[in-house]
């Protein structure tokens, strides 16, 4: 072809010799002769962010930290190059914002920063021949959507840029067993830009979320090579920087009382067990069809509950709005939500709380039937450990050494609701 199909330029094509041609044929090797496997990793200093990768930054490997402006990437990434900076040189690559204000956000912080290098730079290769001077242990490059290459058209933040950028510095890491934090802003609406083309070139991706208004924030694995995606990290954001907080429940459970559409659910995630509070509120609707909203819960599990409750609790909603969250940021994803979901939008309904220190779980069947769920003996520790009073599970589970918290053992739906009444005033 003379011309280009896709520039519609003419004398751009030139040949490329056959992949074949003058390529030795490789040769495998077996898995049990490969030597070294172990992950060689390194302590942040910042123990949820330890957590969140799965003990520790591994060498060589590229984590995307990707969240909203101002919800403390740059912090949390200064904060990790600090205590990095203890088992080598560490270099922070800053394209946001000029060296003193880096100097001005390390003053702030308690972790000691003074080790950490600093270079104002957006040249791509200006970065990939610093790395390739083998100096340094960890880079972080905040962010990756200020970085560009000549080799490739298009604006800094381009999807050709970001994907080019990231590309070179995941060969860099292997070649060089750099570990790199490459921060990627996220946009308001969610939108992952830039992000979300890199998922699956970059070994972690690590969500930071939070509410503006609180001072908690939150580390989700959205991907990670090197260990589970369930761990979730709790941080606070202090004048001072981000402190890791050991208690999760201690904040989730701020609000949790004995009030009306509010359930207490013992969540797992990951290696801890912490409870969440779920709550509901439900009213007449002005809209058809009604609201079904759903936040830090599954949309289509709430749509099941919400019919198996009409169907085998009695329970009209068909012309009421059902609101259902988690209360500071938290989720409950799992099936073994269900049973508290269930009994929040039911508190919720009747106006009326549940018995005091109420928490339930379980996984609720379209028959309206309580399916036994996994980690039932921690999630009643955990519950037992905050002094829940009450814990309403599905009978048939593990977990029957129990604890102190006093157990309803329910099959069904129904029987749930009358053991989560029975203690409050006015129940039917
Ligand atoms: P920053 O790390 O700049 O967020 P991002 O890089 O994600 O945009 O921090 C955002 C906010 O955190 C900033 O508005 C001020 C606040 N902050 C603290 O509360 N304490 C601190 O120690 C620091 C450094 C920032
Ligand atoms: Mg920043």
């Amino acid at each position: 072809m003379g011309r280009c199909p896709e520039c519609e330029e003419w004398g751009t094509l030139t040949e490329a010799a056959p992949a074949r041609a003058g390529a030795e044929a490789p040769r495998p090797v077996r898995l049990e002769e490969i030597v070294g496997g172990e992950l060689e990793r390194r302590a942040t200093g910042v123990p949820e962010l330890d957590r969140v990768l799965g003990g520790g930054l591994v060498r060589g490997s590229l984590v995307l930290v990707g969240g909203e402006p101002g919800i403390g990437k740059s912090t949390l990434v200064l904060q990790a190059l600090a205590g990095l900076s203890a088992e080598g040189r560490v270099v922070l690559v800053t394209g946001e914002e000029s060296a003193d204000q880096v100097r001005a956000r390390a003053e702030r912080l308690a972790a000691r920063c003074g080790a950490v290098e600093v270079i104002a730079e957006t040249r791509l290769e200006a970065v990939l021949a610093l790395l390739e001077q083998d100096e340094h242990a960890v880079c972080a490059i905040d962010s990756v959507q200020t970085l560009a290459s000549d080799a490739v058209d298009g604006a800094p933040g381009s999807v050709g840029q970001v994907r080019q950028a990231t590309a070179e510095l995941v060969r860099v890491a292997k070649e060089r067993g750099v570990s790199v934090l490459l921060v990627g802003q996220v946009t308001k609406d969610g939108a992952l830009a830039g992000p979300r083309l890199l998922e699956h070139l970059v070994d972690a991706v690590i969500a930071f979320e939070g509410d503006e208004g609180r001072s908690h924030r939150v580390l989700r694995a959205a991907k990670n090579r090197f260990g589970s995606t369930n761990e979730i990290g709790v941080l606070e954001m202090r004048p001072d920087g981000l402190v890791s907080v050991d208690d999760p429940t201690a904040i989730f459970l701020a609000e949790a009382g004995e009030r009306v559409g509010s359930c207490v659910f013992p969540a797992l995630e990951g290696t801890r067990a912490l409870l969440v509070e779920v709550q509901a509120l439900v009213g007449a609707t002005e809209v058809v069809p009604p609201r079904r909203v759903a936040l830090g819960v599954d949309r289509t599990r709430l749509a099941q509950i919400v019919a198996v409750l009409s169907r085998h609790a009695g329970m009209r909603l068909g012309d009421q709005d059902v609101f259902v969250s988690v209360a500071g940021g938290a989720r409950a994803l799992e099936p073994a939500a269900d049973l508290a979901v269930a009994l929040a939008i039911v508190s919720a309904h009747r106006g009326r709380p549940l018995g005091p220190g109420t928490a339930a779980f379980g996984e609720i069947g379209l028959t309206g039937a309580l399916r036994p769920v996994a980690g039932a003996d921690r999630r009643l520790s955990a519950a037992s450990a905050r002094g829940m009073g009450h814990v309403i599970t599905p009978a048939g589970g593990a977990g029957d050494t129990g604890g102190p918290a006093p157990l309803s053992r329910v099959t069904g739906v129904a029987e749930a609701l009358e053991a989560a009444f029975s203690g409050s005033p006015g129940s039917l």
